[in-house]
């Protein structure tokens, strides 16, 4: 049995003849004298690879990366670990996908990014990876990509930036972007106050300190078995971040060694225990497109109703904005974390489910404890009592849409009224601007063309600005309908991820400004008061728009992007269920 050393909580299976990096460094041949040359070339020594397993950190720090900007420094802590556990680490760069910056939208690059870090892992001479992400689309991209390839692999979240501050109020990322653009907009606050929050909400290096997108994931990835005990949501300024960098380098090696793989750990009830979490959490409505794709790259079935299962029994816990009312991800931190969180839903996990530390997931939160109860609610006393988001049907939305119930004013879970219908946002924007449009309380605004062949890649316009004219009457609310998504640090009465999109004929893309749309969440219903013969008539009567892309990556992205409801991935590279996931062989 071969040696590590460090006492690993299971046996060591490997041995160093099976590494993959054997392939490229082991045999007396011409090609491998080339590989050890090289890598000589780079002064490394024989005896620094020899025997070892090699380490791939994939790091997707970039220079418009803000969230990310303490990976430059933290990579070398990974490595660290790796190098005091007998690892070799060799750091190989990816797209940063900044949700800060880049256009139309990341989510056309969460999928690049799978490719990468999938290519990446099966090119190159590595025997397991440490995945360094944590804005919003780099955590699935990389365990899309991991899992696909599916050597061992632990994931570094980059872990939340501070509190935001402006005037001793606690600025919570994009919520309050929103919530004071409405007030400037409604003249509630000055120029000079706009200026001072622009330059106060983002205080630290790392992710949104709301319930968004990127902490959802990070808990996300966790849940499922991906993350060190705690390591979603330890803060990426806090020197417990370092500690966990390293960490996560010294238990990958033994990973290694005990051949523990993506497909051991991510199973279906591993994806349930997200989902789980996820709802307890109050979590960002991207949550279900991305875990699905996550889930059927491992060959696990996960849909849209095993969302809407747990949705109706896992209560809203975790009092974060934007579901919860007060508190961000550093308050959470300080309460106990997501190990605090998950202790107080055990009756709703799979406890046995093995997970990256060796461990199972009930071994992992043994110790866990709450030390705020506001902040991490117990399930008699939840912030909002059905899970954070429900999935609706209807003849708007055949194959489904999403709604965030817990994040919204309560008046429109059951609503009817007269539509408002946009194809694009320029058109949108403008009319939300002009006051004299004919919005009214009761208008249901409607914006098509934006889901993933429509936006394309659905960008996260699905928060649907306010009219000016009702944010005069001091409205902040309003029924809002698209088949965009939106950001989870966003709120509001909006119903997104409309499945099929209407940029491919869907029925959504037959609605008419002044037809009736009928919400009722209870009901799980999103309806249009049109008859069957009407709709027979406009969709005859239907065109598809023409192509945008002639080349390049936007034509493969439109060609092979599934839906919302299927997880948006790229239909050849989806695993079918229940099939493993197996390594081509590279010789
Ligand atoms: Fe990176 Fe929000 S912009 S996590």
């Amino acid at each position: 049995m071969p040696a590590s050393p460090r006492n690993s909580p299971l046996p060591h299976v490997k041995t160093v003849e099976e590494f993959r990096s054997r392939r490229w460094f082991g045999p007396a041949d011409l090609r491998s004298f080339g590989h050890r040359s090289r890598a000589m070339q780079m002064g490394y020594a024989p005896e620094e690879w020899t025997g070892k397993p090699v380490i791939a950190i994939i790091n997707t720090w970039s220079d418009l990366q803000p969230c990310h900007a303490h990976f430059k420094s933290r990579v070398e802590d990974v490595k660290r670990g790796i190098l005091m556990a007998g690892g070799f680490p060799v750091e190989l760069p990816a797209i940063s996908v900044s949700e800060s910056f880049v256009k139309p939208t990341t989510m056309m690059y969460r999928n690049m990014l799978a490719m990468e870090t999938e290519e990446l892992l099966r090119s190159h001479p590595v025997d397991g990876a440490v995945l360094m992400g944590g804005c919003d689309k780099s955590t699935p991209g990389l365990l899309l990509g991991a899992t696909s390839m599916n050597i061992p692999a632990i994931f570094l979240p980059a872990g939340p930036m501070l509190r935001g501050n402006w005037q001793g109020k606690h600025l919570g990322s994009g919520s309050d972007s929103w919530k004071y653009w409405d007030e400037l907009r409604a003249g509630k606050i000055t120029d000079q106050d706009w200026l001072a929050v622009e330059g106060g909400i983002a205080r630290s290096y790392g992710t949104c300190m709301t319930m968004g997108t990127a902490s959802t994931m990070t808990a996300i990835a966790e849940a499922v078995g991906m993350v060190l005990p705690g390591g979603s949501s330890m803060l990426a300024a806090d020197a417990g971040h370092i500690r966990l960098a390293s960490e996560s380098g010294r238990r990958i090696v033994d990973m290694v060694w005990e051949d523990l793989t993506p497909q051991k750990i991510q199973t279906r009830p591993a994806f349930e225990n997200a989902i789980a979490v996820a709802m307890a959490m109050g979590c960002s409505t991207n949550a279900i497109i991305h875990l699905i794709a996550m889930a059927r790259r491992a060959g696990q079935d996960i849909g849209l109703e095993d969302f809407e299962r747990y949705s109706r029994k896992v209560p809203v816990i975790g009092n974060v904005r934007p579901s919860g009312n007060a508190y961000l991800m550093e308050d959470f931190f300080y309460a106990g974390g997501i190990k605090g969180l998950m202790s107080r839903i055990t009756q709703h996990l799979d406890l046995s489910c093995m997970t990256c530390t060796g461990r199972t997931l009930g071994e992992n939160i043994e110790d866990a404890r709450v030390f705020n109860d506001d902040v991490i609610r117990t399930v008699d006393n939840p912030i909002y009592g059905e899970g954070s988001l429900a999935v609706l049907k209807g003849n708007l939305a055949p194959d489904g849409c999403v709604i965030k119930p817990a994040a919204m004013d309560q008046k429109f879970l059951k609503h009817s009224g007269p539509a408002v219908v946009f194809d694009d946002y320029p058109s949108m924007k403008k009319a939300v601007d002009d006051e004299n449009f004919p919005f009214t309380p009761d208008t249901v605004m409607v914006l098509r063309n934006a889901g993933p062949q429509g936006g394309p890649g659905m960008p996260e316009w699905g928060m649907l600005p306010m009219p000016k004219k009702l944010l005069k009457m001091g409205l902040r609310d309003m029924l809002r309908l698209s088949d965009a998504r939106m950001s989870g640090t966003s709120y509001g009465a909006c119903v997104l991820h409309v499945a099929p999109e209407s940029w491919i004929g869907g029925p959504l893309a037959l609605l008419k400004t002044g037809d009736i749309v009928e919400l009722d969440v209870d009901a799980r219903s999103i309806n249009m008061q049109v008859s069957e013969e009407e709709l027979a008539k406009r969709r005859a009567e239907w065109k598809a728009p023409p192509e945008r892309f002639g080349r390049g990556y936007g034509w493969m992205f439109t060609k092979h992007i599934q839906q919302a409801n299927d997880g948006a991935d790229f239909d050849f590279l989806k695993t079918e269920f229940g099939r493993p996931v197996e390594e081509p062989v590279i010789y």
